[in-house]
């Protein structure tokens, strides 16, 4: 995969991009990740990129040039995912990074404190994405949080290839609670049936475990799962027991 940023704050990726698994994706050869200043590619003697808006208002926006400019330069630009990040934009899920992990190449567009010409919006990107219903100053720390979740999906980026097929949401349920040594810590011992190396009774127990917590904490995300019978029956067994409790 190829993945370029389009940004006026390269220097904001050094250190995510160096660190932990960004930067084994990158030495294994699975991503090449580059950041342009799309400043460079502004012609006036300023080296601005942005400017008033027409109509009035405050704020500034984006001007077209430049960012149209720094993304026709990038080889392959027109068979590219072009992604503008924005609070407006569709919002990003584990299902949009499995998508985006199937791409050979995606752009992103970061701005900074200000809008985008609507142009880039209408005649340039391809898509718009939010990471969630709050502002940021900038599209850059989403751009992160999506690079940083899409690279970790590419073949041989993980090293325990079963630890993604696994994780909260790309099975509809958030993850089962994990133990490891010792068995007992300050008094507080890890489930027995995790010790009883009984393959079948742990498989139940994380199932279980997975289902209640998906339910107690993110019962919105229950209704767009469906159910094995097995499931049915373990949902029916927490609700009576919660029930028990009350
Ligand atoms: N830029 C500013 N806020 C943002 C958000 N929530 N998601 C994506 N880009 C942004």
């Amino acid at each position: 995969m190829k993945i370029d940023i389009l940004t006026l704050f390269p220097e904001m990726f050094d250190g995510v991009l160096q660190s932990s698994i960004l930067k084994k994706a990158q030495e294994k050869g699975a991503v090449v990740i580059s950041t342009i200043n799309f400043r460079d590619y502004s012609t006036n003697k300023h080296k601005t990129v942005d400017d008033y808006p027409y109509g009035g208002g405050h704020g500034m926006v984006l001007k077209p040039e430049p960012i149209f400019s720094a993304v026709e330069a990038i080889p392959g630009y027109d068979k590219a995912r072009i992604i503008m990040l924005t609070p407006q934009g569709e919002r990003f899920s584990q299902k949009k990074a499995e998508e985006l992990s199937k791409e050979k190449h995606l752009i992103f567009l970061c701005g900074h404190y200000e809008g985008f010409d609507e142009r880039i919006r209408d005649h340039l990107a391809t898509d718009e994405l939010s990471i969630g219903d709050y502002v940021l100053t900038g599209g850059e720390l989403a751009a992160m949080v999506i690079i940083d979740s899409v690279v970790r999906l590419l073949p041989g980026v993980l090293g325990n290839e079963g630890s993604a097929k696994t994780d909260s949401f790309s099975t509809g349920l958030l993850e089962y609670p994990q133990y490891t040594r010792p068995e007992e810590f300050r008094g507080y011992r890890v489930p027995e049936v995790l010790l009883s190396g009984h393959h079948r009774k742990i498989e139940r127990w994380r199932k279980k475990e997975a289902l209640k917590r998906t339910l107690l904490r993110r019962p919105d995300l229950l209704a767009e799962t469906s159910f094995t019978q097995e499931e049915k029956d373990l949902l029916e067994e927490i609700i009576k027991e919660i029930e028990n409790q009350k």
